[in-house]
């Protein structure tokens, strides 16, 4: 075999679940590692009808002028999701999700309708245990964007300008006593100043969602930046984890897990996305090779500064030859996506090269499939059919 080329070392696999997320059955006990979503917002008006028609009570309760009667029902359809991932989730798997607030005028009164609260609570009863949550600014170009009374006290409002990212973990912290757990572990490391970025409790530096959609189909879809799930995924999944979303939507957190190497499952009720999510999957590889190549950069720029004004680094990571900080980071190495086939209509596997850097990685043995994408392929395609085995 010729040193200098790249081994075909890692495949994962993703399959969208066209159907109601309340109902995870097609989905194994404890088989997915991490939860990244972004359900409707209740009482955002663009997701009214969706939940009209998950909700009787909701229907009623809007057309009857009771908005904190519909706001509950609205909740009470995401609490039955909420409730369906504790069952798919294994002991220690985290789950990130993505909400606003919500302020609306109804019967003449404009009142705050507090999402990120009443899906935490949701989450306590449930059993999860709740972690620090990140609040990100979303980027706005509204012309007018403060609320009220003009320059008149007291009746102005401040323009809710950021998003949470709820966390919450099933039971208590991920074991990795294994040894092949333990190199997964290693391997998937950050940067350290990724780290001081990323585990800070607020972002200011995500921006829009993918180039492809319109400002009116993002605005439609309620896609959240493929970069919010990337990090969440690179923060709390390990490769080859398999990542799920209830609500898919426009794909970015599928496209995100394939960016990463990690496997996916993705919920969606709504038919008429296959095109998009389609458009975001033909996106990926030149979206993940472009982020990729960016974090090796700005790696390399860090250590040149940091060496400048602190001298050497002490540690070497062993795949591409350069300084890092910690000792964790010397076996982080990343995986390109090279090839997307598609599996059956709604299952795709992705195929990774390691980069080859070092001599000792020709030499090495090919990396287990682990959880196969062939294992997504054979999953259940209809609801309830079957488990998806291997997950
Ligand atoms: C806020 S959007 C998700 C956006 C997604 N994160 C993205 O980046 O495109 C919510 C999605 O949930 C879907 N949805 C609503 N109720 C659902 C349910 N009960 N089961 C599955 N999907 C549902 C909607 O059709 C919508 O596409």
């Amino acid at each position: 075999m010729n040193q200098s080329e790249p081994l075909s070392v890692l495949e994962t696999g993703h399959r969208i679940l066209w159907g109601d997320a309340t109902d995870l059955a097609a989905i194994s006990d404890a088989s997915i590692d991490l939860v990244v979503t972004s359900p409707p917002y209740p009482m955002i008006e663009m997701w009214d009808s969706i939940f009209k028609d998950q909700s009787a009570e909701a229907a009623r309760a809007l057309k009857q002028g009771r908005p904190m009667a519909a706001f509950e029902a609205m909740h009470q359809v995401l609490d039955r999701v909420w409730r369906a991932l504790w069952r798919v989730m294994r002991p220690g798997a985290i789950a990130c999700i993505n909400i606003g607030d919500a302020v609306r005028t109804m019967g003449g009164v404009f009142t705050l309708y507090p999402n990120h609260a009443r899906i935490l609570s949701a989450l306590l009863a449930i059993g999860f245990n709740p972690l620090p949550v990140v609040i990100w600014r979303k980027q706005t170009n509204a012309p007018n964007k403060f609320m009220g009374s003009g320059m008149l006290p007291a009746g102005a409002y401040v323009t809710l300008e950021h998003e949470f990212v709820l966390v919450a973990r099933k039971g208590d912290k991920r074991n990795f006593a294994s040894t092949s757990g333990k190199q997964r572990r290693h391997e998937s490391a950050y940067f350290w100043e990724e780290r001081n970025q990323w585990f800070s409790d607020v972002w200011f530096d995500l921006k829009g969602s993918r180039q492809k959609l319109s400002k009116s189909e993002r605005h439609r879809s309620g896609a959240f930046p493929v970069e919010l799930a990337y990090r969440l995924i690179n923060m709390y999944a390990l490769s080859g984890d398999t990542v799920l979303d209830p609500f898919l939507g426009t794909g970015s957190t599928m496209i995100a897990a394939m960016a990463a190497g990690r496997h996916s499952i993705g919920v969606e009720i709504d038919g008429s996305l296959k095109l998009t999510i389609q458009a975001g999957i033909d996106e990926m590889i030149p979206w993940a090779n472009q982020r990729i190549d960016q974090r090796l950069a700005d790696h390399r720029a860090f250590v040149a500064g940091r060496e400048q004004t602190h001298g050497p680094l002490r540690h070497r990571n062993a795949h591409y030859g350069f300084s890092v900080v910690t000792g964790q980071e010397r076996q982080l190495r990343f995986y390109r996506p090279v090839a997307v086939r598609n599996l059956d209509k709604d299952a795709f596997g992705v195929d990774y090269v390691a980069e080859n850097s070092q001599p000792t990685d020709a030499a090495a043995p090919p990396r287990t499939r682990r959880r196969s994408a062939k294992s997504v392929a054979t999953a259940a395609s209809s609801r309830g059919q079957s488990t998806l085995p291997g997950f």
